[in-house]
């Protein structure tokens, strides 16, 4: 009792607090004026564009901006997305006046996309407002007029029915917007090359790379100090993207990284997991002048400070070990050698991304499998299958020292507890048993 008591006064007073000293920064997060460039009066269901070109352009922004990885092919929505607060389900978009959003304005449209400010009242971050918020407003009156094209679907969503208390409730995303939110237009720098703010335009706005790449606080922030210097996104890693020589695109060249963009692989490395959906559903679709663009701007940035972390040395009795299940498991698919399948299996010699300190990558693929991402470039998507339930969780970390020690790898140990965590929350099979 004394307790509540106490943390309702403390809140009350915070409150107060925070009301004075950030009502500024109020007005900021959730100033719309931005939005008032748009009309206010036609509803979704009844606009129809005159303009092909905006219509085209406007499904090209569709496609930078991914929207149909969430909201699925149809635009209607239903797509799951765990968060540590619950689940959230993806919005019905399509122009259906019932269940979808046919009766929302331009205006309306503008301020969910670019703040976050939906139909039903604040949305949260899992929609990735707080990148789209860069977007130019031709870029986003261009997507309306896309939208308007969709053809209608009846299905209704209960965005947040999965949402524990008291996460559950909408108004909880003020808070947070108060801390994390900048609603800013993108700014050119006028001292960089217009493909360099081109390529910066993309990462941070429609292509949204740190919602995945750039580390987050305990509450859900971007850590604006830690930009694009690697994120943990629950059961995948997404590295280091700085021109850091050890664990970003230090070594990479831009047409590597360009290559990788399009096609999901560089030859050497093969995206997988949340990086091969990016791949697959929107950067194939990029132009070569804005995958430059993108390649050009991360090269630029400043690298970020992680050091390589100490080698393991594997002792004769763990490499033999580890040679025997790599070449009986591995080796028919990776190499003998560990040279992998150009564009098709990951090599494992010569690629450093292998190598990070984080194995998250490496575990889930050995305990799930995993699949290339499928493009136009290349149309086998080749896949691997699940070793879960031929391996025990020391059995895994062997093999994975003995793969980033040999072919002139050198990284740290990865640890059996490390694979059980991973096992566990992936809900992965254990290995079966011989009588
Ligand atoms: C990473 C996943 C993700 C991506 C990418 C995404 N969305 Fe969303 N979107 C969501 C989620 C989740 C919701 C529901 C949020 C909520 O209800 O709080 C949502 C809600 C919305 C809403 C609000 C619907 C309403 O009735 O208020 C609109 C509009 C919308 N998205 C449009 C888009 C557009 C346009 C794009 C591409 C530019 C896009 N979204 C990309 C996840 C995503
Ligand atoms: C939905 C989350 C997500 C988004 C958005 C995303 N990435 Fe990734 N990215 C990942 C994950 C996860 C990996 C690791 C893939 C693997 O292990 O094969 C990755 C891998 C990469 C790699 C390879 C790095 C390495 O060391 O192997 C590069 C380069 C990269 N991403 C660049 C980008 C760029 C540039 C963008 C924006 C244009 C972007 N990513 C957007 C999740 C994402
Ligand atoms: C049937 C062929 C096949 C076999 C056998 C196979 N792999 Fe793979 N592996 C692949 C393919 C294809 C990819 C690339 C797919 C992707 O990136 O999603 C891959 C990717 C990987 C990755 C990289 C995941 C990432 O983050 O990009 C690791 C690690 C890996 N394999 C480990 C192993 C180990 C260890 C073995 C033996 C126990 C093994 N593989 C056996 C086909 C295979």
């Amino acid at each position: 009792m004394k307790n509540w008591k106490a943390i309702a006064t403390g809140t009350a007073l915070l409150a107060g607090m925070a009301a004075v000293g950030t009502g500024w920064v109020a007005w900021r997060t959730f100033d719309t004026s931005r939005s008032h460039v748009a009309d206010d009066t036609v509803a979704l269901a009844d606009y129809k564009s005159t303009d092909l070109q905006a219509v085209r352009r406007g499904e090209y922004v569709m496609r930078l901006a991914d929207c149909a990885a969430c909201h699925k092919a149809n635009f209607a929505g239903g797509y799951t997305i765990d968060t540590p607060f619950g689940s959230l389900t993806t919005s019905n978009i399509t122009p259906d006046r019932q269940t979808g959003i046919g009766t929302m304005t331009e205006r309306g449209f503008f301020n969910a996309v670019r703040q976050g400010i939906g139909s039903h009242g604040l949305l949260y971050p899992a929609m990735p407002y707080t990148a789209y918020t860069r977007l130019s407003d031709k870029d986003v009156h261009d997507l309306w007029s896309y939208m308007a094209t969709l053809a209608p679907v009846s299905k209704p969503i209960d965005e947040n029915a999965g949402m524990k208390f008291p996460y559950n409730i909408r108004l909880a995303m003020a808070g947070w917007d108060l801390l994390f939110f900048d609603n800013k237009h993108f700014q050119a720098d006028r001292a960089q090359s217009a493909e360099w703010n081109r390529g910066k335009y993309l990462t941070d706005g429609p292509a949204h790379c740190g919602t995945c790449h750039t580390p987050r606080n305990k509450l859900g922030g971007e850590r604006s100090n830690a930009y694009l210097q690697g994120g943990l996104l629950g059961t995948w890693y997404a590295p280091d993207i700085t021109p850091n020589p050890h664990t970003g695109i230090g070594a990479w060249s831009s047409d590597a990284l360009t290559t990788y963009l399009k096609t999901g692989s560089d030859d050497v490395a093969v995206a997988a997991g949340p990086m091969a959906e990016a791949v697959e559903h929107s950067f194939q679709y990029y132009t070569t002048n804005d995958l430059q663009a993108i390649a050009s701007y991360l090269k630029s940035l400043k690298p970020s400070p992680a050091v390589p972390g100490t080698p393991m040395k594997l002792d004769s009795h763990a490499q033999a070990a580890g040679a025997l299940a790599y070449e009986v498991n591995c080796s028919a698919c990776h190499g003998l050698q560990g040279e992998g399948i150009k564009g098709m299996v990951t090599a494992f010699a010569g690629n450093q991304r292998i190598l990070a300190d984080d194995p998250t990558n490496l575990l889930h693929a050995l305990l799930m499998g995993t699949r290339a991402p499928h493009t136009e470039q290349r149309q086998t998507a080749a896949g691997m299958p699940s070793f879960a339930w031929k391996m025990n969780d020391r059995e895994v970390a062997d093999l994975l020292d003995y793969i980033r020690n040999s072919w002139g790898n050198a990284a740290p140990a990865v640890s059996p507890a490390q694979v059980a965590s991973l096992r566990a929350t992936l809900g992965a099979r254990n290995k079966l048993s011989t009588p």
